[in-house]
């Protein structure tokens, strides 16, 4: 891995950066009816890729499409609606996906691919991170349909059919080898899993549907990709991170609001760099607090290797002085 992140050398980015809070976003996005026709034309996908780059000159690009291409590659029905987020057909089986083979989704996707080719050719000195979600995070979209605050359906189906809902992770966690694998092939400089609803399952469920496909997934794309840096976002899996990280071997750890000295000690003994940790909430707020939060977070950090960023996606309505406040005052720390 090379030297992009030194412990006096702190890049920032912001996940979610392309999005609803730029202005210049939502004038593209007021001209298109569909989410994911935006994520299919690979232009306009570059171009979006690019408005945060241009705006903040942050230090990565990450590429712009969404987790839910995986379950629209697989044949299932995926929509996203004003106000309410992704809809989809919710299934119980994967024989209800008449997919043919995994190679046939992955063709799905060219256009993403071309987006990857084109942010390559033109912004060649920024890493571009390439992404798809944990397959457990796919899932519960694939299962209850859409965003839910309880996740009482995935949970209900672990226990009552867990081996259906196991049959379907392990196809997700095969396309999603593919699919980063190709995305580096195409040129992502690094790629990052989004486990987003990571910390709603413990102990067996924890074990089987978080660590395990991470864990899969890590150790293929790594043998194929043995350069290229891979970032984990085991989102708000409090004491768990401590079994995930014992068997997923991770480059960058993107860490959620709460995390604790002892894994500041395992990350460096462990030569992990840290990603994180500002709350959406502060960057919305700004004023005082967010500028005490940055200092706190610097502070922390300050032995360890480091890429500012939040704990969680960056929030449509947040103000673009308190994001330009940030990168100020990440890049002029001392
Ligand atoms: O980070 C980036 O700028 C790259 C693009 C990106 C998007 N989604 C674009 C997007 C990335 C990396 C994602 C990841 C994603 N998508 C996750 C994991 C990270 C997280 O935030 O937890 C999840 C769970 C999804 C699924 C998803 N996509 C939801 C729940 C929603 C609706 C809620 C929302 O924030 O709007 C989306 C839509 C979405 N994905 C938008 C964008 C820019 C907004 C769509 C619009 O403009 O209408």
């Amino acid at each position: 891995m090379d030297n992009f992140v030194t412990k006096n050398k702190t890049p920032i980015w912001f996940m979610r950066q392309a999005g609803r809070y730029l202005p210049e976003y939502r004038k593209l996005r007021a001209k298109e009816v569909s989410f994911l026709d935006m994520c299919f034309n690979s232009k306009l996908a570059a171009e979006i890729s690019l408005q945060p780059i241009k705006r903040f000159n942050l230090d990565f690009i990450i590429l712009f499409s969404d987790i839910l291409v995986i379950p629209y590659a697989l044949n299932q029905k995926v929509d996203f609606k004003e106000g309410i987020g992704p809809i989809l057909d919710p299934i119980t089986s994967i024989k209800e996906l008449n997919f043919k083979n995994l190679n046939s989704c992955l063709e799905k996707l060219n256009s993403v691919f071309q987006t990857i080719q084109i942010l390559k050719e033109k912004k060649k000195e920024k890493k571009l991170i390439g992404f798809c979600g944990g397959p457990f995070t796919v899932l519960t979209y694939m299962i209850q349909g859409r965003s839910s605050k309880t996740h009482s359906k995935i949970k209900n189906d672990i226990k009552s059919s867990r081996k259906k809902l196991l049959e379907i992770l392990e196809v997700l966690t095969e396309l999603s080898i593919y699919y980063l694998n190709r995305q580096i092939t195409e040129g992502a400089d690094l790629v990052m899993v989004f486990d987003s609803w990571a910390g709603i399952l413990d102990n067996e469920d924890y074990e089987d549907f978080i660590i395990k496909p991470n864990k899969i997934i890590q150790e293929t794309v790594k043998r194929e990709n043995p350069k290229t840096p891979m970032i984990f976002f085991p989102r708000n899996s409090g004491e768990k991170i401590f079994d995930f990280l014992k068997y997923v071997k991770c480059d960058i750890l993107s860490i959620s609001q709460k995390y604790s000295f002892k894994l500041l000690e395992l990350a460096k003994k462990n030569n992990i760099i840290l990603q994180g940790n500002l709350d959406p909430i502060s960057l919305v707020n700004g004023g005082e607090k967010l500028d005490e939060e940055i200092k706190r977070i610097m502070e922390d950090f300050k032995d360890h290797k480091h890429i500012f960023n939040l704990s969680h996606g960056i929030l449509p309505q947040t103000p673009i002085e308190n994001v330009e406040r940030t990168i100020k005052q990440v890049r002029e720390f001392k």
